[in-house]
């Protein structure tokens, strides 16, 4: 974008620093490393402002604060404040000028997370983001053309800010559930909000041809669906002024036809007219793996990243070289407690399935995360491997159970014990569990029919 000569403004939401509370200290200094690249790698694309979030203040508001030195760009937060002082600890906003437009940015957190704050950060509470926002806007309005807030607020209080405070342009929703970006109006605030997991950059496009103030942003689909509608409108009148050049057959008719989608052709451009010398904006959320190249330089620092991470987790015994396990030794790993049961049990009683499933991709899929060069450390075990999260934490290809490498029976038709007696296990795998792994993202060719015959089992029609 930026070699198109677009003028850009890179914002986060925040909330990216850490994932989870951190339990043990390899585990602390793996996230010290990662915080360090994204930090870097932040600054290297030009990363302008960025929100704070509950999980970037997981390490307390001191460690937050050494973080801030290393960035180039500033965090903010207009509600999160200091108890005893009632001070605020970061910038509640920023102001950008881009091609002569203010735009006033203003971080926000949800204050529900008051609680949590208490045991992290005991010092610091959170004011009512609403409130708080009504403040801001009413200070900024005159001097900025564009308001956006930097939100953790969750879908519901996002619509529920853009309804009391129609003052603002533009809320950036971050976290929520969403499963596919979305671009809501609430109040004519445009509310904007991506899938979770950081697959998508999202993109809103504003084209500025009118610069008298105040400045106004209308959405473009309203005009490109007219537009659209034009387009068929013409396309009918030639085809009907054609049929009439061929057959004087139903003339009549089709003359009053002729004079309906005339009128109607005058009107869409009228309405089209009113659009001229107005400003638009468009929002694409871009997929970042498919459409956007490597960048050399923070490939390298993702490489020593992983290099530094894997450092931590090392074994402190040398393991030895993998050999092959008997079915017997196997079956001896398996926790007696365990919810799991792993692909070598069902081989007892389903011993084509088993040797089938053998054969997939499925079954070696944690090796292959081995031999990416894209390895990272947990974020792909979430799907290559079983039960991640239910059970068992594990960090590296090494540390997983072998019951539970690759993606297992289990994966598709849920845990085995108990099995066939009670059990949980399910015939039917739905398309939804596919999803979980098949996401758009990560296997953009899924296709669900075309996919099941792939899996090694019986598919009933
Ligand atoms: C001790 C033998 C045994 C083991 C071990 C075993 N199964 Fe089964 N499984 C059966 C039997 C028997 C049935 C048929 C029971 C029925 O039709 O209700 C069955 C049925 C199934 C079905 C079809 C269920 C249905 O509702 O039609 C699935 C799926 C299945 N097993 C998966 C597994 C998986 C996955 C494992 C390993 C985690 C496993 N089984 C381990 C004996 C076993
Ligand atoms: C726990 C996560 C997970 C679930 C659930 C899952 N998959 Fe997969 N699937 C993967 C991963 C990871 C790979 C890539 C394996 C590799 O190449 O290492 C994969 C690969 C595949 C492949 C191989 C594609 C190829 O190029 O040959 C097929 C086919 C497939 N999955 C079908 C399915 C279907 C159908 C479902 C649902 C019934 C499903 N998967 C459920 C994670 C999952
Ligand atoms: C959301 C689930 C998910 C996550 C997270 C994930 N993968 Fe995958 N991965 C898949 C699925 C599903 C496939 C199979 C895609 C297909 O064949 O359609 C796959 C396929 C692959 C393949 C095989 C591609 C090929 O050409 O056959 C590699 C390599 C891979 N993933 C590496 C990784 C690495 C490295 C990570 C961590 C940075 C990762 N994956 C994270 C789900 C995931
Ligand atoms: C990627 C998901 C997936 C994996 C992995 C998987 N299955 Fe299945 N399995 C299915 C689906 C889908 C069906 C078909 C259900 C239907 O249409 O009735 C099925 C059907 C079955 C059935 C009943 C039909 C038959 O073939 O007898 C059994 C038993 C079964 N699977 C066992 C297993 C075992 C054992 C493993 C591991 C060795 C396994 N499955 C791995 C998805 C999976």
């Amino acid at each position: 974008m930026k070699k198109e000569g677009k003028k850009l403004l890179l914002l986060d939401t925040g909330n990216f620093l850490i994932r989870k509370p951190l339990q043990t200290e390899t585990k602390r200094r793996d996230a010290l490393l990662r915080v360090d690249l994204l930090i870097h790698s932040y600054n290297e694309m030009g990363y302008e402002v960025v929100n704070v979030g509950e999980k970037d203040l997981m390490m307390g508001l001191k460690f937050l604060s050494e973080i801030t030195q290393k960035a180039n760009f500033p965090f903010i937060s207009a509600n999160l404040i200091d108890k005893k002082t009632q001070t605020r600890i970061f910038a509640p906003y920023v102001t950008k000028e881009i091609a002569k437009i203010k735009i006033a940015i203003i971080g926000l957190m949800d204050d529900q997370l008051n609680t949590l704050l208490q045991e992290i950060e005991p010092g610091l509470t959170l004011l009512d983001p609403i409130t708080t926002s009504k403040e801001l806007t009413k200070r900024l309005r005159d001097s900025s053309d564009l308001i956006v807030v930097l939100s953790q607020l969750g879908e519901s209080k996002d619509r529920k800010l853009a309804r009391e405070n129609p003052q603002l342009d533009l809320i950036l929703g971050g976290g929520g559930d969403a499963l596919k970006a979305v671009m809501e109006r609430v109040n004519e605030v445009p509310i904007y909000r991506l899938e979770p997991r950081g697959g998508y950059l999202g993109c809103i496009d504003y084209s500025l041809v009118n610069t008298r103030k105040p400045i106004k942003f209308l959405v473009s689909s309203e005009r490109d669906d007219l537009e659209k509608r034009l387009e068929r409108l013409i396309t009918r009148s030639i085809q009907i002024k054609s049929e009439m050049a061929r057959s004087e057959k139903q003339k009549a008719m089709r003359v009053k036809e002729l004079k309906f989608l005339e009128s109607k052709q005058k009107e869409v451009e009228r309405t089209l007219l009113a659009f001229e010398n107005k400003n638009f904006y468009k929002h694409v959320a871009i997929p970042v793996q498919l459409s956007v190249e490597d960048d050399p330089k923070i490939m390298r620092e993702v490489e020593h990243y992983r290099a530094e991470s894997a450092k931590l987790y090392k074994p402190k015994v040398a393991s030895p070289p993998e050999k092959e396990l008997s079915e017997k030794e196997m079956l001896a790993q398996i926790p007696k407690d365990s919810l799991y049961v792993g692909a070598i049990t069902c081989k007892k009683c389903h011993e084509v399935n088993y040797r089938n499933w053998l054969k997939t991709k499925h079954a070696k899929a944690s090796q292959t995360i081995v031999a990416s060069p894209k390895y990272a450390q947990e974020e792909c075990l979430i799907c290559h491997s079983t039960g991640y999260g239910k059970i068992g934490e594990y960090a590296t290809v090494d540390e997983i159970p072998l019951f539970l490498k690759g993606v297992q029976c289990e994966s598709c038709h849920g845990p085995g014990r108990g099995h066939p007696k009670k059990g949980k296990i399910e015939r039917r795998v739905t398309l939804g569990v596919c999803r979980n792994c098949h996401t758009k993202d990560q296997s953009p060719t899924f296709n669900y029919t075309a996919y099941l015959e792939k899996i090694g089992c019986k598919i009933t029609k």
